[in-house]
């Protein structure tokens, strides 16, 4: 078994409003996308890592990445990604070799989810689930609220989960998605467009350290926890 993993890295940040793609902004002086890739690199499962990056900047992507990984030429490859993060998964999928069997959809915003996270959705995927997702217990109340501001119904939260990636699939399941999919209504995720085949999502416990990198304050969080990593392993204290 072979397993790739795309990585969607063309956003502008609008949310992040830092001026320049979010793959590109610095946490402790490294792009989020080269924490994110690392971070794949550092999983024994991946096999490759197809990156889709920001239209106008695949050559710097390509460097930084090649210096992030001196020791792994082979390991990355970078395309264009496109105008929604569906086209850019679509385009980075379309790069993955013919010999990958299992899929992997991660977003670059996402830089700092564990290895061990990549590695129990590529568990769950060769054991025999089509399509893998993480998902996390919902902290909040979540309310459905009408366009007068009225919120009528919650549903109970209990039975939601706020989910992640990286998301796992078998790669015919993802291409077969991919290859039905209608550009005119994005999917919100991977997981829902294969869901639109019929296929079952299996839920896997997500993790804290996964959360998407969206608004200014989710820098200060990235900071904080590369530093506690950094004490860690200065320490050698086992996490
Ligand atoms: N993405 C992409 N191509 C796009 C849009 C998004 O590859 N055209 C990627 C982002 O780079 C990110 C992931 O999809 O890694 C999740 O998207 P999101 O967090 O929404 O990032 P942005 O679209 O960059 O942020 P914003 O929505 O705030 O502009
Ligand atoms: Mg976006």
């Amino acid at each position: 078994v072979t397993t790739a993993v795309v990585v969607p890295a063309a956003g502008r940040g609008e949310r992040l409003g830092a001026g320049v793609p979010k793959a590109l902004v610095p946490v402790r002086g490294v792009p989020l996308l080269v924490h994110a890739v690392l971070g794949l690199a550092a999983a024994p499962s991946v096999a490759s890592v197809v990156v889709a990056a920001p239209p106008d900047g695949v050559e710097p992507v390509r460097r930084a990445l090649a210096d992030a990984l001196p020791d792994r030429p082979e390991l990355v490859t970078v395309v264009a990604g496109g105008s929604t993060r569906a086209d850019s998964v679509a385009l980075g999928l379309a790069a993955v070799g013919p010999d990958v069997d299992v899929v992997l959809v991660h977003d670059a915003a996402r830089a700092f989810a564990p290895p061990a996270l990549v590695e129990t959705v590529v568990a769950a995927v060769r054991r025999g689930a089509p399509a893998v997702v993480p998902g996390l217990p919902v902290p909040d109340t979540v309310r459905k609220v009408a366009e007068d501001g009225t919120a009528h119904e919650t549903p109970d939260r209990a039975s939601l989960r706020a989910v992640q990636t990286p998301q796992g699939f078998r790669r015919a399941v993802l291409d077969e998605a991919y290859a039905r999919r209608s550009p005119s209504q994005p999917p919100t995720d991977d997981a829902a467009l294969v869901e639109q085949l019929g296929v079952a999502v299996h839920v896997v416990a997500g993790s804290d350290e996964a959360f998407k990198v969206t608004r200014p304050v989710d820098l200060l969080l990235a900071e904080a926890l590369l530093a506690a990593r950094e004490a860690r392993e200065a320490g050698g204290v086992q996490a």
